[in-house]
């Protein structure tokens, strides 16, 4: 088996660690993006002591020069770049309707959620050319799902987050117009939701009464990045199963 080469972004916790310790398990070299080194390192460290081939990388998704300098650092040690995970992110609104949303915030949200990933994907996608197999992932949410928003029967309907749910559904079309322009290539564009998941992603609810762990929310992220099949390209999954933009 050749070992692949996967970064994945926001992995110092919560889903994007598991993430990690999910893809290192099945033999693979996770590259731990982090913003804070020490947490990042910490992290790392648990999964070497798991006989994980885990390394922390410097990597602030709303900082280019910090995006610059982790692919810089990638492609001198690797020279390559099998799989990443657009992982990172922040949800600050969810207790706000769209008049309680400060532009600030709502900013805020952009930058990291959807300017982040755009930052990442655009600045790593010569490394990931350089795959026989790439994959590109977006951690999305059903929070992002126009089908879902648009559904006043869906159990979505009650959660507010316009900033969240407005960067994800954006996010969202950045994957497609990826999808669009790499279908044919050896890049592989897709885009997941983890469900509810119990991780401090939120501060303002509490997600101990979320269904989902941060292992279940890394599944489907997994299984992109390593067993999907390529033909599969340009689609939107939870639970391992397509579901509607
Ligand atoms: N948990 C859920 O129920 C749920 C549901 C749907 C979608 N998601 C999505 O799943 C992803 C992971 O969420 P999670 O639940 O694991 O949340 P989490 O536990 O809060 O982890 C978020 C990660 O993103 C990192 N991050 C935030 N801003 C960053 C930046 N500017 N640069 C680099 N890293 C940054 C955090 O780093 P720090 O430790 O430095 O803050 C942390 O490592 C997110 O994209 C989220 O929207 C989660």
């Amino acid at each position: 088996m050749t070992k692949k080469i996967c970064l994945i972004t926001g992995a110092n916790r919560g889903i994007g660690l598991e993430i990690a310790a999910q893809i290192g398990q099945r033999g693979h070299r996770v590259l731990l993006g982090a913003r804070d080194i020490d947490a990042g390192d910490d992290a790392a460290k648990t999964l070497r002591d798991r006989g994980i081939d885990a390394r922390v990388v410097p990597l602030d998704v709303t900082d280019p020069d910090s995006v610059r300098a982790a692919a810089a650092a990638v492609e001198a040690g690797e020279g390559r770049l099998d799989v990443l995970v657009n992982n990172a992110g922040i949800f600050l609104d969810s207790i706000k309707r769209t008049e309680e949303v400060e532009l600030d915030l709502f900013r805020r949200t952009i930058e990291v959620n959807l300017l982040g990933a755009f930052t990442v994907g655009t600045t790593f996608l010569p490394l990931l050319r350089k795959s026989e197999d790439g994959r590109l992932i977006n951690m999305s949410s059903d929070l992002g799902s126009l089908a879902q928003a648009s559904d006043p029967e869906s159990r979505y309907n009650a959660v507010d987050g316009p900033a969240y749910r407005v960067s994800k559904a954006a996010l969202n079309m950045l994957a497609l117009a990826w999808a669009k322009e790499l279908r044919g290539t050896n890049v592989a564009v897709s885009v997941c939701s983890p469900g509810w998941c119990r991780t401090g992603l939120d501060p303002h609810i509490d997600s101990s009464a979320a269904p989902n762990s941060a292992a279940d929310g890394a599944d489907t992220a997994v299984w992109l990045a390593l067993d999907m099949d390529r033909s599969q390209h340009g689609r939107f999954y939870a639970k391992r199963r397509e579901i509607a933009w």
